[in-house]
């Protein structure tokens, strides 16, 4: 089919029965003219699942979400917020694309474009570390990404490896925004997002002292992710989440101490530092938001115009 017009299985859902919001009486079959092909993933409130369209041969990711469970752990605003950033801020290079949405009688469906280039973890799995240049690229179109939710006024509050998936030539697109929040006002010190989720590691240290955080928070699990990126692992480190939390909250930094960061470039270095800063009026994205991160030297060089259509530097 010609690009950008919409498969049968997407007109199934938008034009006929699937409205959004509409529940489909009992017995309709749910993706019509479709095969289950697989599992992508399991996640707490349901599956995600890897369907072809028969007629078009066209893959989906459809991620399954049980409603009774949803409600039962008070899920509902999370699903729709999920929603709804995927409506609002998408289509984007750096975002998944979501097809359509729908509902039965007992679950919450949503057509995802299928990546099928694995996500972050695995790729890291693989490799143990990334390349300085390597993971530069990928941060380059987390900037963009992150930034992206945030112009809509979204903080993705799960920022983390397993979010971010890849198309067949290794571009990033974020996923799963249950965690999303929208926040009213785009200063810095917007406190209107008071609840403690996401995973731990890359929890900013305003959430732990549960002050109230925003958009910024964004920018810290950025800098972890960037040290995960290159050191292959965190930089803070317990099996204990209060220890854990407590390094967060007050253990600093220091990248020229540790074997695995020291051969870091400066630029790279100051990059993570100043991510992690953990005065949230102090680090680096508190004033420009994006631009001021796309602005740090770590990024000098980069073509932002170019990103999406980049090569992605191989691994040496
Ligand atoms: N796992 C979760 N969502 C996915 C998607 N859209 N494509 C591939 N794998 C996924």
């Amino acid at each position: 089919r010609p690009q950008g017009a919409p498969s049968e299985l997407h007109k199934t859902f938008t034009d006929r029965t699937y409205l959004d919001g509409f529940v489909a009486p009992p017995g309709t079959p749910m993706l019509p003219g479709c095969d289950l092909e697989g599992v992508l993933g399991k996640g707490t409130f349901g599956s995600v699942m890897l369907v072809r369209e028969r007629s078009t041969q066209e893959r989906f990711a459809v991620k399954i979400m049980n409603k009774e469970h949803l409600l039962r752990e008070n899920q509902l605003e999370n699903i729709t917020v999920e929603r709804q950033v995927l409506r609002n801020a998408g289509p984007h290079p750096f975002i998944v694309e979501c097809h359509s949405g729908f509902q039965t009688e007992d679950v919450v469906v949503l057509v995802l474009e299928y990546l099928s280039g694995g996500d972050m973890f695995d790729l890291l799995a693989k490799n143990g570390t990334l390349e300085e240049e390597e993971a530069k690229f990928y941060l380059a179109e987390l900037a963009v990404a992150i930034g992206e939710l945030h112009r809509f006024k979204f903080v993705w509050r799960d920022v983390k490896l397993e979010n971010i998936l890849m198309d067949e030539l290794g571009h990033i697109r974020i996923t799963d925004f249950g965690l999303a929040g929208r926040y009213a006002s785009g200063q810095a010190t917007d406190t209107s997002i008071k609840d403690i989720s996401g995973t731990a590691v890359y929890q900013a240290p305003e959430i732990l002292s549960r002050k109230g955080h925003g958009r910024i928070v964004d920018w810290w699990a950025l800098g972890i992710l960037a040290y995960i990126l290159v050191a292959g692992r965190p930089p803070f480190r317990s099996d204990d989440y209060k220890e854990l939390f407590s390094k967060i909250e007050k253990e600093e930094l220091d990248l020229d101490k540790d074997e695995r960061t020291k051969i870091l470039s400066v630029e790279m270095k100051s990059f993570i530092n100043g991510l992690l800063v953990k005065d949230v009026n102090k680090r680096l994205g508190s004033q420009g938001d994006a631009e001021e991160v796309k602005g740090h030297p770590f990024f000098k060089g980069i073509s932002w115009e170019e990103l999406e259509k980049m090569e992605i530097p191989a691994p040496l």
